[in-house]
Formats: C-alpha cells, sequence, structure tokens
C-alpha cells in the first residue's frame, strides 16, 4: 500500500479534528435546537451527553482509525477481517455523505450572507426578513450549493495536508474571536437578559424524550460523531502523539464553542422579537439583526465584524464539510483503487443531486413531506438521530468487547504505566464497555416510549 500522509503534529491533528466538529453545527444548528428543545435543560443534557456518551465514541473511533491507519471500511477489515463488522466500515462510509447533502445547502446560506456582507446589505434592520425569501427561492439557493460543494471537492482534491491542514490551522481560531465579540455585544443589547436568562435557568418541564434525544444527537452531530469521520482523522495520527488529550481538547473546544455561539444568538433573538424555535433559519435572520443594531452606532465596524464573521464561518463550514468528503475520498481511494480526482468527482456527483431536493424543499418541493418533515428535515433527523447513534454504539462496543484489551490501553494510555494514565485508562474504558452503548440504546428507546 502507498505510504500515508500525515499530520505534521498534535497541535495540527488537534486543529484539523477541532476543524472538523467546529462547523455549523455550533453556529447554526446549536443555536436552534436550543431554541426548539426548550434552552437551559436542553443545554445540560448536551453536556451530560458530551461526556458521557460522545467523548467514549470519540475515543472508540479514534482508538480504531489509528490503530490501523486506514479509512473506515479498511480499518473494520484490518481489525475483524471476515466479519460482519464490514457493514459498519461501509455504513460509515454512506453516512458522512448523506450529511454532507444537506449540510452543502446550509453552507451555500452561508456564501449568499458573506456576499450580503459584502455590499454591507445588513446596514437596514428589513434583511431579517429576508431570509424566508431567499430560501423559498429556487435558483439562488441552488447556485449557492453548488459553488459551496465545489469549493469542497477543490479542497479535497488537493490532498489531507496541503489542504485540509493547513486550511484549519488559520481560521478556526479567528472565529473564535469573532464570535466572542458578536457574544458580548449581543448580551448588551436591550432586552437581551430574556436570553441569558433562557440559556441559564432550566425548566425541565420542557424535556421530552424527544427533546433528549435531539440533545443527544447534537453532541454527536457537532462532534462528527458515529459516521467514521474522526475515525479517518485520527488514522493520519501519528503512533507517538497522545489521543486521550487530543479527544479531550477537541471536545472542549468544541462545547465551549457551542455556548459561546447560544450565548451570541440567543440574548438577540430575544431582544429583536424573534421566536426562539424559529427553525433552520434562526442564525441568519437574528445575525442580520445584530450586525444592523450595530451599524446603528459604528456603521464601518459592524460592516467589517459582519464580514468577517461570514468568510470564518464559510471556512468552518468547509472544514467540516471536506472532513466528511474526505471520509469517502479514502474508501474510493483505499479500497476501490480510484484516483483522487475519480472519488472527488463521483462524491460531487452524488452528493450534489440528493442535496439540490434539499434546497427545493424549502421552495418549490415544501409541499412534500414524508413521514410529516421536509426532505431536509427528514436527512437531518435521520442522521443525527439514527445514523449517528447507531454508529455511536457500534463503534463502543467494537472496541470495548470485540478489540484486544492490550491494543485498546496501549492506544488510550499512549504506552505509558504511570498511576494517572492507569485510572484514566480505567474509567475511559469503563465508558466505552458499559456508558457508552447502554446510555445510547436507552435514548433512542426512550424515545418511543416517553
Ligand atoms: N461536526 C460538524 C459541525 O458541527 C458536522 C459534521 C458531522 C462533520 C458529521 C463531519 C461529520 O458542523
Amino acid at each position: 500500500m502507498a505510504a500515508r500522509e500525515h499530520f505534521g503534529s498534535r497541535f495540527a491533528a488537534v486543529m484539523a479534528m477541532a476543524g472538523s466538529a467546529i462547523g455549523l453545527g455550533n453556529i447554526w444548528r446549536f443555536p436552534y435546537m436550543v431554541g426548539q428543545n426548550g434552552g437551559a435543560a436542553f443545554i445540560i443534557v448536551y453536556l451530560l451527553a458530551a461526556v458521557l456518551l460522545s467523548l467514549p465514541i470519540f475515543m472508540a473511533e479514534s482508538i480504531i482509525g489509528r490503530s490501523t491507519h486506514q479509512g473506515t471500511f479498511g480499518a473494520m477489515q484490518t481489525l475483524a477481517p471476515g466479519t460482519k463488522w464490514k457493514w459498519l466500515g461501509l455504513l460509515t462510509v454512506a453516512s458522512p455523505l448523506i450529511i454532507m447533502s444537506y449540510y452543502s445547502v446550509v453552507g451555500g446560506w452561508s456564501i449568499e450572507y458573506l456576499l450580503k456582507s459584502l455590499t454591507f446589505g445588513f446596514n437596514k434592520p428589513e434583511v431579517a426578513t429576508e431570509f424566508g425569501t431567499f430560501i423559498s427561492s429556487t435558483w439562488g439557493p441552488l447556485l449557492a450549493h453548488t459553488a459551496f460543494m465545489a469549493t469542497c471537492a477543490l479542497i479535497v482534491v488537493f490532498g489531507v495536508k496541503k489542504g485540509i491542514e493547513n486550511f484549519s490551522k488559520i481560521t478556526t481560531p479567528v472565529l473564535f474571536v469573532l464570535i466572542v465579540i458578536i457574544m458580548v455585544f449581543s448580551c448588551t443589547l436591550p432586552g437581551a437578559y430574556k436570553g441569558i436568562e433562557y440559556l441559564v435557568k432550566p425548566d425541565f418541564s420542557a424535556l421530552t424524550g424527544e427533546a433528549v434525544a435531539m440533545a443527544v444527537g447534537q453532541s454527536f452531530f457537532s462532534l462528527s460523531l458515529g459516521v467514521g469521520t474522526i475515525l479517518t482523522y485520527a488514522s493520519y495520527i501519528k503512533k507517538e502523539e497522545n489521543l486521550l488529550s487530543a479527544g479531550i481538547g477537541t471536545s472542549a473546544f468544541d462545547l465551549l464553542f457551542a455556548i459561546i455561539a447560544g450565548f451570541a444568538i440567543m440574548p438577540a433573538v430575544f431582544a429583536s422579537g424573534i421566536e426562539p424555535g424559529a427553525g433552520p433559519g434562526l442564525i441568519f435572520e437574528t445575525l442580520p439583526f445584530i450586525f444592523s443594531k450595530m451599524a446603528g452606532t459604528m456603521p464601518v465596524v459592524s460592516g467589517i465584524i459582519a464580514i468577517l464573521f461570514f468568510v470564518t464561518i464559510l471556512f468552518a463550514a468547509l472544514t467540516s464539510a471536506i472532513s466528511m468528503y474526505e471520509t469517502g475520498v479514502a474508501y474510493l481511494t483505499e479500497e476501490r483503487h480510484m484516483s483522487r480526482k475519480a472519488a472527488v468527482l463521483l462524491i460531487f456527483a452524488g452528493c450534489w443531486t440528493v442535496g439540490v431536493l434539499c434546497s427545493l424543499s424549502f421552495g418549490p418541493l415544501s409541499g412534500f413531506k414524508l413521514i410529516g418533515n421536509s426532505i431536509f428535515d427528514l436527512l437531518d433527523k435521520f442522521a443525527s438521530n439514527i445514523l449517528m447513534p447507531f454508529g455511536g454504539i457500534l463503534f463502543t462496543v467494537f472496541v470495548g468487547w470485540i478489540m484486544p484489551k492490550p491494543q485498546v490501553k496501549s492506544e488510550i494510555t499512549s504506552g505509558k504505566t504511570t498511576m494517572a494514565s492507569q485510572v484514566v485508562y480505567s474509567v475511559m474504558y469503563f465508558l466505552i464497555r458499559f456508558v457508552a452503548p447502554v446510555g445510547i440504546l436507552a435514548i433512542i428507546i426512550s424515545q418511543f416510549v416517553l
């Protein structure tokens, strides 16, 4: 087999994993999920899920990826040759591509908003209502979706090191600084305190079985879990690097980002009178309001922040999308021996087509519902509430019960024998073996019972 590329350092690996994790999931999906599912109580479940369920899945995927240095399908073939586990490998080739299809539509929306910001288009309050008109039109969103997918394809063609690594190292920290600035502004708007209260005062009566499942699904979505993406990225990490600290670092970064995004958006939602449960359009309606308010006192600064914000949000979306893309490309090049270019083109064709249907489901196809959902919502729910938890259970069961214990141990401890690393290993192994699979199963079942 051809020698595989590796991330240059642990910092680069964490940044690339964080680049995959931090994306529209944090900035676009998290705030609207919080708004639709009861605020603070949702956040508490989300935090618990991050530690008890997501971190173990993150570790399980990293262990499989790093120990084999192969993509999902190849890794399962190597670790469990000739068994049914190959289906998990195949499933996790398909699931990120399903996500990619609708993710690209939202990526396209952020391109549109970047263009709007370049013409200082947020300096008027009506811009908040323009979003509905935009997504329900046919050609604009389709063009934007195409532009987003094409950009991803170009980046992925250039390969892991040049394309992905360099890209994520610069944009992620910039986005972080910007979202903090926006948070500070948003929290000081008149009427913002109601939004802050909504985020910190839990009302557990709003917590239905479905809301719990949504919180857990959001945690998986945000950390790119259960679909082999983290597995694939971990396969590019060198043997000497410490996996656990990469996992904890990425998760902490991702959590912080989501919470800050919540505090950037929700106070402005309340200050502007937008409905918190407005759904997928929430940030695209709220941010223009924030920028138009900012423009009242400091028009140039607000214009510049808006441009920088949409540039970096677009980059955050791209670094996540290329990680989904890469999972499929790794399979097609390594297992099907396709050239990188052909693999990229094939995936482009498939995801673009499904994405077209998702995009149209906000406009001409909005009347078409499957099990009560639009095509977009159905794919999103299917991915985060079924594919991701299902993949998560299987990855943790595989590492906890099938892989040889010494191999798992050496991956978690990186061969260290100190007391601390033994304790950490025991806790993590317990979470992987029992807590994560049982917890996720319970949540899947509770959706139907509660
Ligand atoms: N975690 C990404 C985000 O928050 C989305 C993603 C899901 C990326 C699955 C890769 C795989 O935007």
